[in-house]
């Protein structure tokens, strides 16, 4: 069909999305049009006549006759005439406006409320249908409508006038309405089967009710009725419709047997339609019903709650309006849930609601609704709620626009409805700035602060930075000759691409970067336009960062929610004074993370009073990572206090003990300078031992040996198979460096720091490997920390084991912590 049945579709479609929504209701208009659906369903092949899959060999029958009924009878009864021709003996069809045909004759009846023409129409169906035989055909054209169209006495028509009033005030489904229908009527519920028997009957149902029900459709009057008079009268009184004669329906399976009811059309093929067209055009598109009777809140609830960014959620149905006592607007069902969604539509959105034979209760075939109506409603001081509450929703489309018109249309299933929900653009995503700023981290040392612009979305990353590094982390350029790389280097390369091409835009840093240590612009210049621009994506596609990571990551999962580790004693290269070991940290065994982090900060607690019944108050200091720091270099004192503090706090998970031996800040030349004496790897291990056997609840070591030696930790790897041994100046979150320790099996974890690689692209791919290897990932703070909390999403939204971010009370460590907290919050 070149002309389009939506009439006045280019002057709607002002934007994209509307004119994308236009072409979906168009398909979905244009695939039910009653000439196609016959055309596509029936075919007449020298004497047989097929019909959607069924045969039928003419020659067997002496006449062919044609009855029909319902809004598309007309149309119906013109088209199967120019595919039988003059093999139909004689015929009459009553729908809305006559056809010239040759044979048939076809009247023009009222609907809804059945009037003298229906009867009319009716007594000369009934006498056509009368005239067939035992060896005719009678091809029988059902469509919607039917139920007030097919009148065979005046009485039915009265009754059935009194009948559509009453329930219009009901709020009852229209099944139930047709129950009533059936009993009133000597056609319907099979009574036209009853009087075309012993014929053979084809009765080709164009079905306007939702969920295929064939005998509801004109009320069923070829089909078997399993409703009763007394179900009839249940409804009647349920709803007080008034008094009603009624009658019983044939309940002789014997006028069946000859009859045969065959879908032609239904909602589901304008909805089927209209999903293929919403998935040419680009969206994802889903049927959330096609049996929908809900009240407009009901049925927005249902459309919006799957909505992600370029997707069509379509329903068919009819909604559920109840008119209120005195209410006096004008409109249909279409119009008034198209005015009842503006309530639910968010920026962007587009909503359609129409009936698909072209006719809401008014001239129009319903309405288009989007965040441009609002504005027009705005200017114009209408008061939208007032609209709402009159159902008056004709007078308000006339004044903003948006009543979609098709004039009267050839098709008649039930409404379509849908919401369109815009795609991303490119434009949305493109790169429209770069920029980066020096600022002081946590130990006051300048790092940079970088901004990846999209548009009206950005995102901003500030970059931490280690103390104890590893050789193989990538370069770190000091600030300020980092904010001009990003001006100069980075930005100009960058301009114009994807923010939601994460790869993509990894791999141009790599690049930028020269060498593998990326030294050329530097890791930290990298990680900060990556995360950056990571950052951007989520909120360009306004998701949050956790779940932009984890469709990144493939949605793997080590643990339902990542573990803390706290680190509450601090030495090392984070302390001034203290023991050589770096980190001793507290781990609840648990994945409720608040339970986790509210033991851990009653933990912390404790430790403090321990510490100050033996150290005078200003000995007690804190080190980079918040931890405590004592002045003793013995290495046990600290496990010893965290032991205790453990053992004396009411806490109502189990914790472990973990430590970050940090072994490279204590390696020199060739040995292991502890408690100032020289240890070789193996009598370190023999320390290790000792600790284990001391302190059973250690259970998680981070960097036992020097970051070069693979066979030390795989020797304290198998001669300690409880503990998780970790790599980190080990591993460097470095893909081949991890896929080493994994073939000398020296690790069964990794700390995994973007910024000892450079990207989120990088990172992502070594704890890939790290999953399939069952290595334990646990996502890491720096000891020079900014503010930022992106490592919190980044463990929850890889579903990492772990998140070690340092003691909780220092703000910059906290931020991480209370991130992830939030996050668990709102995902639940
Ligand atoms: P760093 O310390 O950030 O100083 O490297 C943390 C760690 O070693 O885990
Ligand atoms: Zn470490």
């Amino acid at each position: 069909m070149d002309k389009k049945l939506i009439t006045n579709f280019d002057t709607l479609a002002t934007s994209k999305s509307r004119r994308d929504a236009l072409t979906i209701a168009e398909a979905g208009l244009q695939a039910i049009d009653t000439q196609v659906v016959l055309q596509n369903s029936i075919e007449l092949d020298g004497t047989i006549l097929r019909v959607a899959g069924e045969r039928f060999d003419l020659t067997r029958y002496e006449h062919t006759y044609v009855i029909g009924f319902g809004k598309v009878a007309c149309t119906a009864a013109y088209t199967l005439e120019q595919i039988l021709q003059e093999r139909i003996k004689e015929g009459a069809v009553v729908g809305l406006s006559e056809r010239v045909c040759q044979t048939i004759d076809t009247y023009a009846g009222t609907h809804p409320i059945p009037s003298t023409q229906n009867y009319t129409a009716t007594k000369h169906i009934d006498e056509v249908a009368r005239s067939a035989k035992e060896n005719d055909l009678v091809i029988v054209i059902v469509s919607g409508g039917g139920s007030a169209l097919l009148c065979s006495t005046m009485a039915e028509c009265d009754q059935g006038q009194k009948l559509f009033n009453a329930f219009l005030q009901s709020g009852g489904t229209i099944e139930e309405l047709n129950t009533v229908r059936k009993h009133i009527s000597k056609l319907k519920g099979g009574g036209l089967a009853q009087s075309l028997y012993p014929a053979t009957v084809i009765s080709l149902i164009f079905s306007d009710v939702p969920g295929g029900d064939l005998a509801a459709v004109a009320s069923g009057p070829t089909c078997f009725d399993e409703s009763t008079v007394a179900d009839a009268q249940a409804i009647i009184d349920c709803y007080g419709l008034g008094d009603f004669i009624l009658n019983e329906t044939p309940k002789d399976l014997e006028y069946f047997k000859r009859v045969h009811n065959i879908p032609i059309v239904s909602n589901m093929t304008a909805l089927n339609a209209m999903q293929a067209s919403a998935r040419t055009l680009g969206y994802r598109a889903d049927i959330v019903s096609a049996t929908q009777y809900a009240t407009p809140k009901e049925t927005a609830a249902m459309l919006t709650k799957q909505v992600v960014p370029g997707s069509v959620q379509a329903m068919g149905g009819e909604t559920k309006v109840i008119v209120p006592e005195g209410c006096d607007g004008t409109g249909g069902r279409n119009g008034y849930l198209a005015l009842s969604m503006l309530d639910s539509l968010q920026s962007g959105q587009v909503f359609i609601s129409i009936a698909s034979d072209g006719h809401d209760n008014t001239n129009a075939a319903g309405a288009l609704v989007d965040s441009e109506t609002i504005s027009k409603a705005t200017e114009m001081s209408l008061n939208i709620q007032e609209y709402q509450t009159n159902l008056n929703s004709f007078p308000f489309f006339a004044a903003v626009g948006g009543h979609i018109r098709t004039g009267q249309l050839d098709s008649n299933v039930s409404d379509l409805l849908f919401l369109l929900t815009p795609k991303i653009s490119r434009d949305d995503a493109t790169i429209t700035d770069i920029t980066a700023k020096v600022l002081p981290d946590s130990r006051g040392k300048e790092t940079i602060s970088v901004t990846v612009t999209a548009g009206e979305h950005s995102g901003t990353f500030s970059v931490p930075s280690g103390a104890s590094t590893g050789i193989r982390e990538v370069q770190v350029i000091p600030a300020r000759a980092a904010v001009t790389i990003v001006a100069d280097t980075v930005k100009p390369a960058l301009l114009g691409t994807s923010v939601l091409d994460q790869s993509g835009l990894d791999a141009t840093l790599r690049n930028l970067g020269q060498t593998p240590s990326l030294a050329a612009i530097g890791g930290n210049v990298a990680l900060g336009v990556s995360v950056a621009a990571c950052k951007a994506a989520a909120q360009v596609q306004g998701i949050e960062i956790w779940k932009y990571i984890a469709d990144l990551f493939g949605h793997q999962t080590q643990a339902p929610a990542p573990r803390l580790f706290v680190n509450l004693i601090n030495g090392g290269e984070h302390a001034l004074v203290g023991s050589a070991i770096q980190e001793h940290q507290i781990i609840p065994d648990t994945d409720d993370v608040a339970a986790a982090h509210a033991a851990a900060t009653a933990v912390q607690a404790t430790l403090h009073q321990l510490l100050l019944k033996d150290f005078k108050k200003q000995d007690i200091t804190i080190g980079d990572e918040g931890g405590f720091v004592i002045p003793s270099k013995s290495i046990e004192a600290p496990f010893a206090y965290v032991a205790a503090a453990i053992e004396q706090t009411d806490t109502m998970v189990p914790i472990l003990m973990g430590a970050d031996m940090a072994a490279s800040s204590f390696y020199k030349a060739g040995e292991y300078e502890l408690e100032g004496k020289q240890l070789t790897a193996g009598q370190l291990q023999t320390v290790y031992r000792g600790l284990h056997k001391k302190f059973p609840l250690l259970q998680l070591v981070e960097d036992p040996f020097a970051e070069h030696d693979f066979a030390a930790f795989a020797k304290y790897q198998s001669a300690q198979p409880a503990v998780t041994c970790i790599g980190d100046d080990l591993t460097t979150t470095n893909k081949t460096t991890l896929q080493k320790a994994i073939t000398k099996a020296a690790i069964t974890g990794i700390i995994i720091k973007p910024n000892q690689i450079g990207t989120v692209s990088d990172t992502l791919e070594t704890m890939q490997l790290a999953y399939q290897h069952n290595i334990r990932c646990i996502v890491s703070h720096r000891s020079g920390e900014t503010m930022d909390d992106f490592i919190a999403d980044l463990a929850f939204g890889t579903k990492s084991y772990g998140l070690k971010a340092g003691a909780p009370t220092m703000p910059e460590r906290a931020a991480k912590y209370d991130r992830l907290l939030a996050i668990i919050q709102t995902h639940e």
